[in-house]
């Protein structure tokens, strides 16, 4: 196992931070919720910075708290939804990472929706047929990773497993 960072991708509501917590307790790393620091610079839930600062700071300010983590190791990071939409942040991940992407069915998606929509400013006012095209859209964002778990009808603690298993296996 290197010391790599373990960085957790995919889209919103798919369980980065549940199952990212998880891995991270069992290997007894820090686990660090990108959006989390985010909201602690600027005092603000996410949907407040989108609407009083915009949609762009939040981009920046992204990016440069992902830059200075990846500049770390050791840790179990999940980064939000919208993060490997710049180029700069996939590069990075990838070459200072173990990314993984959690890969949901747009199905299963569906039967979350009311448990994110409020906290998830990019999915207000959309119509569930704008969602699906987002979903499907950001799939080409995430075909850079190093392994893609498909996590439909198993529980955060299988896939946690699953992962410890893979990433052990793998030497890392
Ligand atoms: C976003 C995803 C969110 C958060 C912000 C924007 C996106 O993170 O960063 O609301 O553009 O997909 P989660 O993926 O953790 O929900």
């Amino acid at each position: 196992m290197t010391n790599k960072s373990i960085v957790f991708i995919g889209f919103m509501g798919v369980g980065k931070t549940t199952i990212g917590r998880m891995v991270a307790e069992k290997l007894g790393r820090e686990f660090i919720d990108v959006d989390e620091e985010i909201e602690k610079e600027y005092e603000m839930r996410i949907s407040d910075i989108f609407e009083k600062i915009g949609e762009r700071a939040f981009r920046d300010k992204e990016k440069s708290v992902i830059t200075s983590l990846c500049e770390q190791t050791n840790k179990v990071l999940s980064l939000g939804g919208g993060a490997f939409l710049q180029e700069d942040i996939r590069e990075l991940c990838m070459a200072s990472s173990y990314v993984i992407l959690l890969d949901l069915s747009f199905e299963k998606w569906k039967e979350r929706i009311n448990l994110i929509i409020n906290s998830r400013p990019v999915l207000q006012g959309k119509s569930l047929a704008e969602m699906e095209e987002l979903f499907y859209k950001r799939q080409e964002v995430y075909a850079k990773h190093h392994l893609k778990v498909i996590t439909d009808g198993h529980t955060p603690g299988e896939i946690a497993d699953l992962i410890i298993n893979t990433v052990i296996e793998k030497g890392r």
